[in-house]
């Protein structure tokens, strides 16, 4: 029997325990599902992300990796371990050989590889080591400028977990680089504007919410 995971926000996402069975919903769905099937081919042997095991029509199945949501061990008060693990990370997704990705396209100078959804929500952990188990839903993944994975980790923490919102510097410590507040403020934002617009196309109930979060994200404060 499939089970409907949890933390899945946009796609259709189920497992029997052994294998997980994505299945892509909305907007440019085969544009989502090349992007993660061109990152997962590539750096199975460099990064820790799912086996891709098979890809059928619309979905891919990847194998079921053990580990605990990088949000619930923010809920329980693990903020400093969880945000110096996405540091550490995006700092080795950040520095992926371009040419491994060619699925991608090509990078425009200063690129890199980006995730595109990269924080707590998309991590799972091994808690008894404090190590990435696997870094999940590579659906927006692209050659881009790696401020956007940051701000977007930081954006989760602060909009989704503010009791933890002053932890926030050992993202930045741990990935080694701390962009000045107006850059990584700008680029939340964008982000926020960016799903703002995913859900004019999809889920018109959801326009408000966006609109809303959006303002709220420009009220941010240092
Ligand atoms: N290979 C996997 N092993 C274990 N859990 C997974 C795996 N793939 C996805 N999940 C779980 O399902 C959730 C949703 O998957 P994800 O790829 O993030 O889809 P969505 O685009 O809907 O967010 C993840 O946050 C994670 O909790
Ligand atoms: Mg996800």
């Amino acid at each position: 029997m499939a089970i409907r995971l949890r933390h899945g926000y946009t796609n259709g996402t189920a497992t029997d325990g052994r294998a997980v069975t994505k299945e892509y919903l909305g907007p440019d769905a085969d544009r989502r599902r090349a992007n993660e099937i061109a990152v997962l081919d590539a750096v199975g042997g460099i990064l820790p992300v799912p086996p891709l095991l098979d890809r059928p029509p619309g979905a891919i199945v990847t194998g079921f990796v053990q580990g605990t949501h990088g949000q619930e061990l923010l809920a329980a008060g693990h903020a400093r371990e969880v945000l110096g693990i996405c540091g550490r990370l995006a700092r080795r997704v950040h520095a992926v050989d371009s040419a491994l990705v060619p699925g991608l396209g090509t990078p425009k100078a200063g690129e890199v590889l980006v995730h595109g959804d990269f924080g707590p929500q998309n991590l799972l952990i091994d808690a008894e080591r404090w190590e990435p188990a696997a870094l999940l839903d590579w659906e927006l993944a692209a050659f881009g400028d790696p401020l956007h994975d940051l701000a977007w980790a930081e954006w989760i923490v602060r909009f989704h977990h503010a009791e933890s919102a002053g932890e926030v510097g050992a993202l930045y410590d741990t990935y080694g680089w701390t962009p000045p507040w107006a850059d990584r403020h700008a680029a939340m934002v964008r982000a926020c504007e960016r799903l703002l617009a995913f859900v004019r196309r999809w889920n018109p109930e959801a326009v408000a919410m966006w609109k809303d979060r959006t303002r709220r994200t420009e009220a941010f404060t240092a």
